[in-house]
């Protein structure tokens, strides 16, 4: 088994999709490890995308990131990182497949609804950013 790491983006939290979500993701054959209604600072919002720092989109994205609260969460199943950037969807949700989260619950490139870990190193990086073990189970 091997996990990934998920955030709820701030635009779906506010817009009341957040069970939906969970639903698919329960759904999809993913064991939820650990879970919470989280707020990023602006240090910790920064830090966790500091590899795209460099990018045009930086600022924009940390002002959104930092908006309002998030549900954070550590997922399990078989091929973890892979099967769950399938059900998100492509980044820029013009571009997501049917039936994806981002296709149905992001509103443009940026906003768009979910995170997902880009490999099992990140994910357990962005795991522990999130969650202490007394968190997960
Ligand atoms: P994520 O890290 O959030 O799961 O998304 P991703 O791998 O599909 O996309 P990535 O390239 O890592 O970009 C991180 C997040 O930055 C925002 N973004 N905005 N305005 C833009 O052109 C732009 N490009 C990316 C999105 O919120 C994206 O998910
Ligand atoms: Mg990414």
């Amino acid at each position: 088994m091997s996990i990934t790491l998920t955030m709820i983006k701030p635009d779906a939290v506010a817009d009341g999709h957040s069970g939906k979500i969970i639903d698919m993701i329960i759904q999809a054959g993913f064991k939820i490890q650990a879970m919470k209604l989280s707020r990023l600072s602006k240090e910790k919002a920064e830090e966790f995308y500091a590899i795209h720092k460099e990018k045009v989109f930086f600022g924009e994205l940390i002002a959104f990131m930092t908006e309002g609260p998030i549900v954070a969460a550590i997922l399990e199943k078989d091929n973890a990182v892979a099967d769950f950037r399938k059900l998100i969807g492509a980044t820029n949700p013009e571009k997501a497949d049917e039936g994806t989260v981002r296709k149905l619950f992001a509103k443009n490139i940026e906003r768009n609804a979910i995170h997902g870990s880009d490999s099992d190193e990140n994910a357990a990086i962005e795991a522990a950013f999130h969650f202490s073990g007394l968190e997960r189970f």
